[in-house]
């Protein structure tokens, strides 16, 4: 059976304070409960060595948003692989549409930032998607196939394996429109297929493929149930305990 996982991506919300209040009351809110998925949550840079110590003894795994392609040295503003390494963090999120889309960062960038991650042990969350435009021209299996195309590019099975991947609609981020849970299924069976023709049946099987664009309590347990959708990258809905609960307890009604 594939990991299930709900995953919080903050993005750039929370000062210190506040950030580290939402930790705790995570914490609190699962504290003894049994629940049915991982739990990853990508705060800011400036949380993540707070939130490290937060969330000692606890399950959820602590990821960063970004990183530099660069190893080291004179890149000012930048955060390598290595320094969000030593903080705790286990994942980071790549592809992010809004790194691609106000940062610039394409495939070839992001092929270096994935092996960046991956040379320093950090587990990828590789995020895909096609604008509104895209798939209005029927183009959306092609530019998400491209998009994994470039950034994988001769990366080897064996790291492939390692990975998670996130299907986000441009269209349906931060929108309120999600896409409807047969939309997303049909572009994840999509994604699983391209995997198993490049990497292989046992890659593709395992891989975990995230949904995210407006997901929260109400869409959760429908879109958690279709069979190539393995659980959710949160944006908006994550930034509020009472909000991100519902969707981590989703899995607790999808059987399958
Ligand atoms: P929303 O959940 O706010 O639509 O954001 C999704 C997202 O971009 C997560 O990475």
């Amino acid at each position: 059976m594939r990991e299930k996982i709900v995953a919080a991506n903050w993005k750039m919300n929370k000062d210190l304070t506040e950030g580290l209040q939402l930790v705790s009351d995570l914490v609190e809110s699962l504290k003894g409960k049994k629940i049915a998925c991982e739990v990853i949550m990508a705060p800011p840079f400036i949380h993540l060595s707070g939130a490290a110590e937060r969330l000692k003894e606890t399950d959820i795994v602590l990821a960063a948003q970004n990183i530099a392609k660069e190893e080291n040295g004179a890149f000012t503003g930048e955060v390598s692989a290595q320094m969000i390494a030593s903080t705790g963090a286990k994942c980071v999120i790549i592809g992010h549409s809004e790194r691609r889309a106000y940062y610039g960062e394409n495939g070839a960038v992001l092929h270096e930032k994935l092996l960046r991650a991956i040379s320093e042990g950090l587990r990828p969350i590789f995020c895909v998607g096609e604008q509104l435009n895209e798939r209005e021209a029927g183009k959306h299996f092609d530019v998400v196939s491209n998009q994994l195309t470039e950034a994988f590019n001769a990366i080897g099975a064996d790291k492939i394996a390692q990975m998670i991947i996130a299907y986000e609609p441009v269209w349906a981020i931060g929108t309120g429109k999600t896409a409807s849970p047969e939309i997303a299924e049909e572009m994840h069976a999509h994604i699983r297929s391209f995997l198993k023709e490049r990497y292989g049946e046992s890659v593709a099987q395992k891989m975990p493929i995230l949904y995210g664009g407006s997901c929260n309590g109400s869409n959760a347990v429908s879109l958690f149930s279709q069979p190539n959708i393995d659980g959710g990258l949160i944006g908006g809905a994550s930034l509020a305990v009472e909000k991100f609960m519902p969707i981590i307890e989703a899995w607790d009604q999808v059987h399958k």
